[in-house]
């Protein structure tokens, strides 16, 4: 049996329905059980995994488990703290656990600098769970295509997109379809050993410019990226509810990528997936916008 964290997540939906579809005996650790898009088939935890009593509850019996620390743009934690909180629980409960493998959403840059926000936090809770001695695969991922969904209305309003980074610094884009794949895979083969990190980087490194020409050709409006200082990054970010913290974060995690952190976990053919951004903005982006 294997326990799904985050299943009405991004990932973790597509986990989740993966795994059932490979035939393999899933439990959920879900907040709302009545969210949760699956067959009678599977069993709900109901609480979250930075409960030490609902993880284990959940590992109870599991061979194998998925985790995904939930992002949270109202945090009021420095990041660090915020993903330890979701992953100290199952750290110590791992020891006297069924559990052997784990397979654990994280991002690339490892061997980076620290001060690189959610990043370094990822990377940190990395260790942590190595020290455990569980064998673990830790998917180490690009920049979602996804992110771009919280950029909807102004896409659509004014046709452009915006990040506190500059537009000609290619970086790993992936669709988060893919990164689910690639958990479904790595839980359903009981042959793997060790601890390692899986790059997933989508079919190329894209710049903010070109995934702009893309979303131009495809969404068949005119589509400008436009770089924001942080000042003003800050600002819209506040705006729309985030926490000062959060906000401070994820300039950390802008900086950290404009100075080369994903060079840290290299493309390789296996790292290569396979949905492309032309796909996914036709598939998924044209939708939202229409
Ligand atoms: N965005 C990027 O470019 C990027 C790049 C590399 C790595 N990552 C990593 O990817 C991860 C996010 O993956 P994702 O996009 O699949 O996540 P997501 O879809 O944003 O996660 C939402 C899921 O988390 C659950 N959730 C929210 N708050 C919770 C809480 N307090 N306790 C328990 N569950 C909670 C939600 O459940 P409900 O149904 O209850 O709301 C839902 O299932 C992060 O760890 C991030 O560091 C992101």
């Amino acid at each position: 049996m294997i326990v799904v964290t985050t299943p009405t997540g991004q990932i973790g939906s597509k986990v989740l329905a993966g795994l059932v579809k490979a035939g393999e005996i899933v439990r959920a650790i879900a907040r709302d059980p009545g969210r949760v898009e699956a067959p009678g088939s599977v069993e709900v935890i109901e609480g979250t995994h930075a409960d030490p009593s609902v993880v284990a509850r959940a590992l109870e019996g599991a061979e194998a488990a998925f985790w995904c620390v939930p992002p949270d743009e109202t945090m009021s934690a420095p990041a660090r703290e915020y993903y330890l909180r979701f992953c100290r629980p199952l750290a110590e409960a791992l020891p006297g656990s069924s559990v052997r493998r784990l397979v654990l959403v994280s991002s690339g840059g490892r061997g980076g600098p620290r001060d690189s926000g959610p990043i370094g936090a990822a990377l940190e809770v990395e260790e942590l769970l190595e020290s455990t001695g569980v064998h673990l695969r830790a998917l180490r991922c690009g920049y979602f295509m996804e992110n771009l969904l919280s950029q909807v209305e102004m896409l659509r309003d004014r046709g452009i997109f915006a990040h506190p980074m500059k537009g000609d610094i290619a970086v790993p884009v992936c669709a988060t379809r893919d990164i689910g794949a690639r958990a479904v895979e790595i839980l359903g083969d009981r042959s793997w050993t060790g601890q390692t990190g899986v790059g997933v980087h989508g079919p190329t490194h894209l710049t903010l410019n070109q995934m702009a020409d893309v979303m131009t050709r495809v969404l068949g409006r005119p589509i400008r990226y436009q770089e924001l200082s942080e000042e003003d990054f800050r600002s819209v970010l506040l705006g729309f509810g985030a926490s000062e913290v959060y906000t401070r974060e994820l300039i950390d995690l802008f900086r950290a990528m404009a100075g080369g952190l994903h060079d840290a976990q290299p493309r390789t053919p296996d790292s290569t997936t396979p949905t492309t951004f032309d796909s996914w903005c036709a598939e998924t982006l044209w939708p939202a916008i229409a």
